[in-house]
């Protein structure tokens, strides 16, 4: 979020660094900015921990993570060679306090070498256990003690629950100030999601309209086609709502829902989210059956192909009760948004993976136009798309160039790769630009991690004492279970199909953007 400017020498210290994190999103993003000369000239990358492989060895598997994952493709020889240099290991023990001292004097080694005091970045890249023995150690080294260069960043999951995350944000609080505290969601770090704060606020024209005067639901889904796949130790004790909802979409609600910032300083935009979710209407537990539902794949097909259920996925227990989609309804409660319901869903094997907000506008208050004219009459709908195509599309009605009256919803569409002709940057890529600069903007403040399990606790909980549910209860490809549909239907409304799969709901929105002449 910060300008163009190359961040001051800094080491990244990845804890848990022969993880997946590293191999997947990290290295590919560090090395993302390193092409793009966006790395202090003075830049260091220390892995601790056990590598379980030569250097050589592990050079080489962090270069295929680079091939598959980055948004590049294959590197390069040369400035991989030249990157992969500013890498180094520290073999250790992360539960052995002389662990941090031997880290302190390589560090100490670092500066007197580069004769600077460098940002040291102490990645926690660990599972939930670990973390406490790693800061502590952090701490008993005086590794924490410069706050203007010592940083740390706890990855997802942020607590189990309400309870788990108190805990944890007690923890990092007695040692670290709260501005040395980068919390991860990675969906701030997207270009389409940081993008909803430029639409509201650099613009005019929407936000007068952005309220419930004129706006009669938003819908917010994040569809998935994968399954667990490989994290079903993690998945099998998170389940949707933990996963996504706590998390992503409420962040992605939080932005779309929040007043405007007075600055795009990091607290001043970080209160203004988080008085969204304290606004946020508790639920009752009596009334979490019309607010939330859960469900579980089956075996099914995903493109032609068989898929199992979730059931069968290794690392899964063959009863499990945990849920692979969630579906949930929030209301706001104050002056912008009172009674306007968000819809909120996510799940893994849908059909697709699209992640998408949709606002759907009111009716107009008055039909000046005859029955005859319209027949395909649509209220306004406004399209954010996220992932994969992100852009932003606006649903109006136009007259049908014919000699009668006769109205049709058209489309106005804006898309990035169309309009700026780039490629976004991957949103680690901007995460780990943002931590080196010391810019929390896109990071979780701890009372806004805490308030978002707030939101879902009720909900954890009836789940809880309901026991569990008739799983599984969706079949893989399918849009989640029965009771979702019903959930939003009890509204009289339904679920929006995502703008690239709406041919057949919307065949004539469709005809209008796949051939605009007609
Ligand atoms: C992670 C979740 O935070 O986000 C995963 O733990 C999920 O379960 C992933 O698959 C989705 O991220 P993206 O960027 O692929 O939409």
């Amino acid at each position: 979020m910060s300008p163009n400017l190359r961040p001051a020498a800094s080491v990244f210290i990845i804890f848990g660094f022969a993880g997946d994190l590293t191999w997947r999103k990290l290295v590919p993003a560090l090395f993302n900015l390193y092409l793009e000369n966006r790395l202090p000239e003075q830049f260091a990358i220390l892995g601790v921990g056990h590598k379980h492989m030569s250097d050589q060895g592990f050079r080489k598997h962090l270069k295929q993570g680079v091939d598959q994952f980055s948004r590049r493709g294959t590197a390069d020889k040369e400035p991989w060679d030249q990157f992969i240099d500013q890498f180094s290991f520290l073999e250790a023990e992360l539960d052995e306090a002389k662990s941090s001292f031997e880290l302190a004097k390589k560090l100490a080694n670092i500066d007197k070498e580069w004769g600077t005091n460098a940002n040291h970045i102490f990645y926690l890249a660990l599972p939930p256990q670990m973390i406490e023995p790693v800061v502590r150690g952090l701490a008993q080294a005086g590794l924490h003690r410069d706050q203007k260069h010592a940083r740390v960043v706890v990855e997802k999951p942020f607590g189990h629950n309400l309870e788990t995350a108190r805990l944890l944000n007690r923890l990092l609080g007695e040692i670290f100030l709260e501005s040395q505290i980068f919390r991860i969601d990675h969906y701030l770090g997207k270009e389409t999601v940081q993008n909803i704060l430029a639409f509201r606020f650099a613009n005019t024209l929407f936000e007068p309209i952005w309220n419930r005067h004129y706006i009669d639901h938003v819908q917010i889904t994040v569809a998935e086609q994968v399954g667990v796949a490989h994290r079903g130790h993690y998945y099998d004790r998170a389940g949707a709502l933990r996963d996504m909802i706590q998390n992503h979409l409420l962040q992605i609600l939080c932005l779309v829902a929040m007043e405007a910032p007075i600055s795009l300083d990091d607290n001043e935009v970080r209160n203004k989210k988080v008085d969204v979710l304290h606004a946020i209407r508790p639920i009752l537990p009596e009334q979490v059956n019309q607010y939330a539902v859960r469900g579980q794949y089956g075996g099914g097909w995903i493109e032609g192909e068989h898929v199992q259920g979730y059931r069968s996925e290794p690392n899964v227990s063959p009863e499990s009760a945990t849920e692979t989609f969630a579906a949930v309804k929030l209301f706001l409660d104050n002056w912008r948004w009172q009674d306007v319901p968000f819809y909120l869903r996510t799940g893994k094997r849908l059909p697709a993976r699209i992640s998408e907000v949709a606002i759907q506008f009111r009716p107009v208050p008055h039909q000046t136009f005859p029955p005859s004219a319209v027949l395909d009459w649509r209220p306004n709908r406004l399209l954010i798309a996220i992932q994969p195509e992100e852009g932003i599309l606006i649903r109006f009605e136009a007259k049908y160039p014919e000699l009668e009256m006769r109205l049709s919803p058209v489309v106005m569409q804006f898309y990035y790769r169309e309009a700026f002709k780039i490629q976004p940057p991957q949103a680690y890529e901007t995460l780990l630009l943002d931590m080196m600069r010391g810019d929390a903007t896109l990071f979780m403040r701890a009372d806004q991690a805490e308030a978002a399990w707030k939101v879902i606790t009720p909900i954890l909980e009836a789940w809880e004492t309901i026991g569990p549910a008739d799983f599984p209860n969706y079949q893989a490809g399918m849009w989640g279970p029965e009771t979702a549909e019903i959930l939003i239907a009890r509204d009289g409304r339904s679920w929006i199909m995502p703008t690239f799969l709406r041919c057949q709901e919307d065949v004539a929105i469709c005809r209008v953007v796949a051939e605009p002449e007609s």
